[in-house]
């Protein structure tokens, strides 16, 4: 930790701040990792299996709701992901394998299931093929606009198209939760979150249904982020190949809001870490941009802006409730991040201020940007 004058406060590292936000049994399970990983690879799980297990390489890789290795087994590399969540790895497999019958560009998943080895809580798995771009691990979007903004627009265009394609698969397995803007209002939070902010809910309500009307569901990513999920894997002609999703089906306009709550979310670390990211902000922004454009290019349509406030409301209305109804704030942080979720709640009800009124007064549409509605600067 670096030592300050103390008219600021002292930056920590970005994994470190992502580190404090992880759940307590991701934890445990990192803690644990190289223990789950002999014993799976000592289950005869693989198809190929090592005579011994020193015949095995097996480098960790970061993830935050997961605890993921490169293994190389016989010459033959796997990628190899425990979660807590047990559920979770099947939804994820089940998910990938729709996308890649569908020509979407994913890893191929050759198997998901749970161990439960003595003494440890058990973990779901799932292994996959590694995604590589010459011939190494595929750097993710956020690394490549890190280094070389100019090609965000290439790489956002190639991004919407394949969200586009994903959101147009069909659905072969009837696994997932369904979660739309209308469920999401219609749960009880959202209607005490409405009232304890003063939102006329009914109204509101109407509107959101309204706004999604022909909406219909789809296979979903539900963590469609340039920093994590969605990896280079083709230069010139640049081309991206998409990992993690998460479980639901649900609007794909939730995907397109993501995107554009990444940038502030990106924008409010950096804020806090007191990093100057001004560039890679600008590079995000002209990557979420070429992605719309990617995703309309694809579907043939224009997104609806009132849809998009639709879902955009929605999701902040379930974060807000995350913050309400899990006790996040009980959780502690390290000292230099205290209150940081009362920071990050007060921001959602702004958006959620600015955002309503615009959807039920029908206000500033035209000049409305899509990219902004989450803007911090
Ligand atoms: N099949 C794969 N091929 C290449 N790299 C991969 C693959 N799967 C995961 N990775 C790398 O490992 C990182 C973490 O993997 P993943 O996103 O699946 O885990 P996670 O725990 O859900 O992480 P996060 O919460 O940060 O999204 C990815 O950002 C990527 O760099
Ligand atoms: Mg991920």
């Amino acid at each position: 930790m670096q030592e300050h004058d103390g008219t600021t406060s002292p930056a920590i590292s970005r994994r470190e701040y992502d580190l404090a936000f992880i759940s307590p049994e991701v934890r445990l399970l990192m803690e644990n990792q190289d223990s789950y990983l002999k014993y799976f690879l000592t289950s005869n799980i693989l198809p190929k299996t090592a005579e011994n297990i020193e015949q095995c390489m097996a480098q960790p890789f970061g993830g935050l709701e997961s605890a993921g290795f490169v293994v190389l087994v016989n010459d033959h590399k796997y990628v190899i992901k425990f979660t807590p969540e047990i559920e979770r790895s099947e939804l994820e497999g089940k998910k990938l394998k729709m996308w890649e019958d569908y020509h979407v560009n994913v890893p191929h998943v050759l198997g998901f299931g749970e161990i439960k080895p003595p003494e440890l809580a058990p973990v779901g798995y799932i292994i996959m093929d590694p995604i590589t771009l010459e011939e190494k691990f595929a750097p993710r979007v956020m690394d490549i606009l890190k280094i070389d903004g100019e090609v965000a627009t290439q790489l956002g265009v190639v991004s919407g198209i394949q969200l586009a394609k994903m959101h147009s698969a069909p659905i072969t397995e009837n696994v997932f939760a369904i979660e739309t803007a209308n469920s999401i209002m219609e749960s009880k939070y959202a209607i005490a979150i409405c009232e304890k902010l003063g939102i006329p809910y009914e109204e509101l309500n109407n509107k959101i249904k309204e706004a999604t009307s022909g909406s219909i569901v789809s296979l979903i990513h539900g963590d469609f982020s340039p920093r994590g999920n969605i990896l280079v894997s083709g230069v010139e002609p640049y081309s991206i190949s998409v990992i993690d999703p998460h479980s639901p089906i649900g609007d794909p306009y939730s995907d397109l809001v993501y995107l554009s709550w990444f940038i502030a979310s990106e924008q409010f670390v950096a804020r806090k870490l007191h990093i100057d990211n001004h560039e890679v902000i600008q590079a995000l922004r002209d990557f979420t941009v070429a992605a719309y454009r990617g995703y309309e290019l694809e579907t043939g349509r224009k997104i609806d802006v009132k849809r998009f406030t639709a879902n955009a409301i929605a999701m902040v209305i379930k974060k807000c409730n995350n913050h309400f109804v899990a006790g996040l704030n009980e959780k502690q942080y390290p000292p230099y991040l205290a209150g940081i979720q009362d920071e990050i709640l007060d921001i959602y009800i702004e958006k959620l201020n600015e955002m309503v009124p615009q959807l039920l007064g029908d206000r500033a549409r035209e000049e409305y940007s899509l990219i902004d509605l989450f803007n911090l600067e």
